[in-house]
């Protein structure tokens, strides 16, 4: 089979074409220059940004990758949660072509195609905890199979990428500031301002850093006012182990609650953060178990996870009509895929 999948939920424009679980092609846009200005994603824009690009993107993406465009015979796109907006115009883009190859169509979960992002360069085992962490999300699942996930703790305000994002755009660092809150880290000292790991002190494994970010934002506004260039990488460090703790110590509550789990996942933008990876590591390798996070690329969001999941659902008999909504931020993601029965 060969996949094409469409990503489409937020501000980066990502396509890909996937046979037997390998990548054959792939095309990204990202809008982030675009937003800068605004200091975070404008969803007008987003979906404006996603029309005009997402046509010349799959013509690349058949150039790049040899195939033409009758051997493609299933179709993944987004479904949610994202801005409606910019889910539109994938969807749009996904069903037309699929009604026009008479091919399968698919919506798929844009967060646990995140995690299943894993399964491009290794095999999967499961049970297994998964962690999508990115400027929109903040969720940890126990999944007992690729269509089997089950949601034990979701940020209750903002996401961790939010957080990195709104202090560091505080500290005078360009948007999205994640990564360089990570690089700059790396040369600080976590011990230097005393920043709390948020919501700990409860029986939950939600998370919670609308908190941290406006003491962040606080801190980095104090700090700036006598000039804060020799403090920036001791901010960036407390910042980030902060963040590190409240989602390593969810993580460990989690596998204590789950002792049959003891293989943990995490993808989305943050996963690419260095110290949170290690944390999470050095967390799975004292309890003998296992850490593993897609390359950094498929980390962020890209096509090839989404047509990875696409492959793998509709290898399974997972299908949808055409009329499948799309799924907006903050409404349940329906259950209702169709499912193919398969005769011997
Ligand atoms: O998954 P993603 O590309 O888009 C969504 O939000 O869905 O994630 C983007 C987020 C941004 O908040 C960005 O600052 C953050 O990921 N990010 C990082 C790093 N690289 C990207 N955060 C911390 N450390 C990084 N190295
Ligand atoms: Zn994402």
């Amino acid at each position: 089979m060969i996949c094409l999948g469409i990503e489409t939920s937020c501000d980066d424009t990502g396509l890909a074409l996937v046979q037997d679980g390998r990548i054959l092609g792939e095309t990204l846009s990202s809008q982030a220059p675009a937003h800068a200005v605004f200091g975070g994603v404008v969803p007008e824009l987003a979906s404006r940004e996603h029309e005009r690009h997402i046509g010349r993107l799959f013509d690349a993406l058949l150039q790049q990758s040899g195939v033409a465009l009758q051997e493609i015979n299933a179709v993944a796109a987004t479904r949610g949660p994202g801005l409606l907006g910019s889910l539109l115009v994938g969807a749009s883009f996904a069903k037309t072509l699929a009604a026009m190859l008479n091919c399968a169509f698919i919506g798929i979960n844009h967060l646990h195609a995140h995690i299943l992002a894993v399964g491009i360069s290794e095999a999967m085992q499961f049970p297994a905890l998964g962690l999508v962490a990115s400027g929109g999300h903040t969720e940890i699942y126990r999944m007992d199979g690729y269509d089997k996930f089950t949601r034990l703790g979701r940020t209750l305000d903002d996401a961790a990428g939010e957080a990195f994002d709104k202090a560091g755009a505080a500290a005078g660092l360009a948007y999205p500031a994640g990564r360089a809150i990570d690089q700059l880290a790396a040369r600080g000292s976590r011990g230097r301002f005393a920043l709390p790991a948020p919501y700990l002190a409860n029986d939950n494994l939600d998370f919670s850093f609308s908190g941290l970010k406006t003491a962040a934002v606080t801190l980095a506004r104090e700090l700036r006012k006598n000039g804060m260039e020799n403090d920036l990488p001791d901010f960036c460090a407390s910042l980030n182990w902060a963040v590190c703790r409240a989602i390593a110590e969810k993580c460990r509550r989690a596998l204590e609650d789950n002792p049959d789990i003891n293989t943990l996942y995490m993808a989305g933008g943050v996963a690419a953060n260095s110290m949170l990876r290690e944390t999470l590591n050095s967390l799975m390798r004292k309890r003998g178990g296992k850490f593993a996070s897609p390359p950094l690329r498929l980390c962020m969001d890209n096509g090839a996870m989404i047509a990875h999941a696409g492959e793998i659902l509709i290898n399974m008999g997972y299908y949808h009509e055409l009329d499948a909504e799309a799924i907006p931020r903050g409404r349940k993601m329906p259950d209702d895929y169709k499912k193919r029965t398969f005769t011997a």
